[in-house]
């Protein structure tokens, strides 16, 4: 019965990252609710994925905190109660700080930032209700490392690593697990081609790698909890071939 799934909401499903969780996460038995703004890419990921009743298609612009609002609510009326947080989407805007305007950087504090927080507080109460819950928190080695021309995403993705940290403390005793998982550069439409052949020294990883990494998260009994996971290249392969192993 696909009510008996468990059930897992993913931020950012359409591409990427988030799609590979949504795809390995229907492999191994889960329901989702995926949000994107691009209903179109949603609802393309839902029919390959099942259908509505396996992969609901939720479109919303998460810099927009009313929207989150309403998301949570969809999520909630449909599903009644959430197993698992994905907070996948995030955007990065590389512009050296003296010409990036406020406003682009306060919207990337808010989609990177303040949108997680408001999906795990809006959430969670559900999850307490059923006996306890897991949010992951897609971070970035950006978070410990910084990058260049990037102040706003490295400050956004450092604070949700803090954010991951507060939380986990805070809900510790309400069976709510906080995983942060910091992957290293990964080929997606955030990372494309050009990214790695103007950075002939990065290490690529696969969206897969990063979904296998949330599904370990996810598998983990009532007993342990995985609350880091920085993902990297096992050893430092050179990027040239942009070819999937
Ligand atoms: N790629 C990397 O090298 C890398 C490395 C470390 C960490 N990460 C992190 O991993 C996560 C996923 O990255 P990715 O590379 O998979 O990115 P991506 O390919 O650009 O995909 C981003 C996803 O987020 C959604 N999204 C973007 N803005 C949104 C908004 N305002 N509201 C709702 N959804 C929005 C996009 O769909 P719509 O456009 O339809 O909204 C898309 O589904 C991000 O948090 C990123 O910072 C990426």
């Amino acid at each position: 019965m696909e009510k008996d799934r468990k059930t897992a909401v993913i931020t950012g499903a359409s591409r990427g990252i988030g799609r590979a969780i949504a795809e390995t996460l229907v492999q191994n038995g889960y329901r989702l609710a995926m949000i994107a703004r691009n209903r179109a890419d949603l609802d393309e990921l839902s029919q390959r994925l099942g259908g509505y009743v396996i992969a609901l298609p939720i479109s919303a612009d998460l810099t927009d905190l009313k929207n989150v609002e309403t998301a949570c609510s969809s999520v909630l009326e449909n599903f009644g109660t959430v197993d698992l947080l994905v907070n996948n989407a995030g955007s990065i805007y590389f512009e050296p700080s003296v010409s990036m305007p406020v406003e682009r950087f306060e919207e990337t504090i808010r989609l990177n930032l303040t949108a997680p927080w408001l999906m795990a507080r809006l959430l969670i109460p559900a999850m307490i209700k059923a006996g306890g819950g897991t949010v992951v928190n897609i971070v970035s080695m950006s978070a410990r490392d910084g990058f260049k021309n990037a102040a706003a995403y490295c400050a956004s993705k450092a604070g949700l690593s803090g954010l991951t940290r507060a939380m986990r403390e805070e809900f510790k005793e309400k069976g709510i697990k906080f995983c942060e998982i910091l992957p290293g550069s990964t080929l997606t439409s955030e990372a494309p081609e050009k990214y790695f052949k103007d950075n002939p020294e990065a290490e690529i990883l696969l969206p897969e790698d990063v979904a296998r990494a949330v599904l370990a998260v996810a598998l983990q009994g009532a007993h342990s909890a995985i609350r880091t996971i920085e993902l990297t290249r096992p050893f430092n392969r050179k990027v040239a071939p942009l070819i999937r192993p």
